[in-house]
């Protein structure tokens, strides 16, 4: 479980965008396209900002790549709460993405229907082959949530592939997330932590007992890569390395 700590969160941004681009470049190479989930809430902006100017814009075959969101908001689009709005903003408007690149949730359906239908979006972009993504980014709650795996919902123990709803009691709201076992069938899952409010929780998910219904982002073991990103307040309760 390889882990970047770096001092400041401009150099995990960088680490990060750097292996963003090894990713895509490498799957572009092997399989002709690179599908990836995007994370949402406030540390990925700046990932996605970095990714979507100079040197890295120029590094990777935009045409060939497919977007997907790890978890969404039960918002519009244009809700400013919108992870779907902010990646447009950050990236794929700056990057003149394609719509048929990207594949936001459909929240103008109820979100059982959302999430069926995501999950079907999903199962058919990758078929006949199952749905691996290429490289999923996530983020971590102060909480240990990832995605919307929060704490104490159903959507921790469904073992279904695909996309659920889950109702987030603290923020009396519904989200729709992808479910555990279809983000660890990825090639590769990639977080993003950085902050000292998230130090607890960073050593909580990967020193803690294992304590699932308390800290979801224990769940996160993929099939193939699994890396932190993290600035040095985030990794301050970690034994030193
Ligand atoms: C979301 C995210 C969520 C996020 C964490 C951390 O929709 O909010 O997918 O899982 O990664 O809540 O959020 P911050 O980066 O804003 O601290």
């Amino acid at each position: 479980m390889p882990l970047h700590v770096h001092a400041a969160p401009d150099a995990v941004l960088h680490g990060l965008a750097e292996y963003f681009v090894a990713q895509a470049r490498a799957a572009i190479a092997g399989r002709g396209r690179f599908s990836v989930a995007l994370s949402g809430g406030n540390s990925p902006k700046k990932l996605y900002e970095l990714l979507a100017a100079a040197p890295y814009r120029a590094q990777v075959a935009w045409d060939k790549v497919y977007f997907f969101f790890g978890d969404e908001r039960n918002v519009p689009p244009t809700d400013p709460e919108s992870n779907y709005r902010m990646a447009r903003e950050a990236l794929l408007d700056p990057l003149d993405i394609a719509d048929a690149q990207v594949f936001p949730v459909d929240t103008s359906l109820p979100p059982a229907a959302a999430a069926e239908a995501y999950t079907r979006t999903i199962q058919a972009f990758f078929a006949p082959e199952d749905a691996v993504f290429d490289l999923v980014l996530l983020g971590l709650g102060d909480n240990s949530h990832t995605a919307s795996l929060f704490p104490h919902t159903p959507v921790l123990h469904d073992t279904s592939v695909g996309a659920r709803e889950v109702f987030v009691e603290e923020k009396q709201a519904y989200r729709i997330t992808l479910t555990a076992p279809l983000l660890n069938q990825a090639r590769a899952v990639a977080f993003l932590v950085y902050g000292a409010d998230k130090a607890a929780a960073v050593q909580q998910v990967m020193q803690g007992a294992r304590n699932v219904e308390e800290f979801p982002a224990q769940l996160i073991a993929p099939a193939g890569e699994l890396h932190w990103f993290l600035d040095m307040a985030a990794a301050a309760a970690l034994p030193p390395a």
